[in-house]
C-alpha cells in the first residue's frame, strides 16, 4: 500500500497561522517577539536559510534583524556581538548560523548566547534540560519531526525508532526526543556494520545522513514511518533526501516528502521558540 505523505507544507502554513494570532495577542499587551540572527562571511547556502528565516518571522508577525559580519571576523567581535544582544531586552531570541569560518570556535559561540535566548535549543543547559524532560529550548529540527509525528497521531511510546545519523543539531537530540516520548531508540552512523539489518527492525526510521538515496527499499520495514531529514542538492538544482522516495513509498505507512517536508517544520519551530523566548518561559 503507498503511504501517506506528511506535508511539512502544510502542517507548518496551519501551526504558522495559530502563532500569527499568538503574536497579535503579545502585541496587545505590549510584547513584540524579536529574533536577532547573526550571518558571518558570505556562504551562499546560509545567506539562503537567513533569508528564509527573516521572511518567516516577516509573514508571523515576529520581528527580526540580521546582523551580517565579515568573514575574517575574530571569535572575540563575534562574542561582544553577541553579549550585546544577550544584555539587550528588545531581543528575545538569538541564532548564529552556522557553518562559521574556521578562525572561530562553534562551541565557544553556542556557549556565549544566553541560554534563555537560545532559540536553536544548542546551548548545554537546553540539552541537558532536554534530556532531564525539563521545559527547555528543543532544537528545531528534531522538534518539528515530533510535531509532524503527533500531527499524524502516530503512536512513538514502546516503537522502535532507529536514527540514522548522530549530529548534534539532529541525530542525537532526535533520538532523545523519541526516548522522552517512550520510543526504544537505536542510533546508527557511518560506523554501524550492519545498518540493514537495524533499519529493518525500525517502526519510525529517521534518516539524517546527508546523502542521497543512503536509505532504499532494502532498509524499510513494511509499515514504517519514514521521515526524511536530508537535504541534498542534485546536479540540476533540484533538491533530495536521504531516502528512496519513489520505493520507500510503497512499503511505508507515513513517509515525509524532500522539499516540504521536515524543512518547513524547522522554521517553523524556531518561529514557536522565539514566540516562547518573548514569553519568558524558558
Ligand atoms: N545551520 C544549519 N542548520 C542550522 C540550524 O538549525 N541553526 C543554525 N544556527 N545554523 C544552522
Amino acid at each position: 500500500m503507498a503511504a501517506e505523505i506528511i506535508s511539512g507544507k502544510d502542517l507548518a502554513h496551519e501551526l504558522r497561522l495559530e502563532m500569527n494570532q499568538k503574536v497579535s495577542e503579545l502585541n496587545d499587551r505590549g510584547i513584540y517577539p524579536k529574533l536577532s540572527v547573526i550571518l558571518v562571511g558570505d556562504n551562499p547556502a546560509s545567506k539562503s536559510y537567513v533569508n528564509g528565516k527573516k521572511k518567516a518571522c516577516k509573514e508571523t508577525g515576529i520581528l527580526s534583524d540580521v546582523i551580517e559580519m565579515d568573514s575574517d571576523t575574530t571569535e572575540t567581535q563575534l562574542l561582544q556581538q553577541i553579549e550585546i544582544l544577550n544584555e539587550d531586552p528588545s531581543v528575545h531570541g538569538i541564532l548564529v548560523q552556522l557553518p562559521l569560518p574556521k578562525q572561530i570556535r562553534e562551541q565557544k559561540v553556542i556557549d556565549t548566547i544566553s541560554y534563555e535566548k537560545d532559540v536553536d535549543g544548542f546551548h548545554p543547559i537546553n540539552i541537558g534540560r532536554m534530556m532531564t524532560g525539563e521545559d527547555a529550548f528543543l532544537p528545531c529540527t528534531p522538534f518539528g519531526i515530533i510535531t509532524m509525528l503527533k500531527s499524524k497521531n502516530i503512536p512513538i511510546a514502546g516503537k522502535h525508532a532507529v536514527v540514522v545519523g548522530r549530529s548534534n543539531i539532529v541525530g542525537k537530540p532526535v533520538g532523545q526526543l523519541l526516548l522522552n516520548e517512550h520510543a526504544t531508540v537505536t542510533y546508527c552512523h557511518s560506523r554501524t556494520s550492519n545498518l540493514q539489518q537495524l533499519t529493518q527492525q525500525a517502526d519510525i526510521l529517521i534518516a539524517a545522513v546527508g546523502k542521497v538515496n543512503a536509505i532504499r527499499a532494502e532498509h524499510i520495514k513494511e509499515g514504517a514511518v519514514v521521515i526524511d531529514v536530508g537535504i541534498n542538492r542534485l546536479e540540476d538544482g533540484s533538491l533530495t533526501g536521504d531516502v528512496d522516495f519513489e520505493a520507500a513509498k510503497e512499503k511505508a505507512s507515513y513517509i515525509t516528502p524532500v522539499p516540504r517536508g521536515v524543512g518547513p517544520m524547522t522554521i517553523t519551530m524556531l518561529l514557536e521558540n522565539t514566540i516562547k523566548a518573548a514569553k519568558g518561559l524558558a
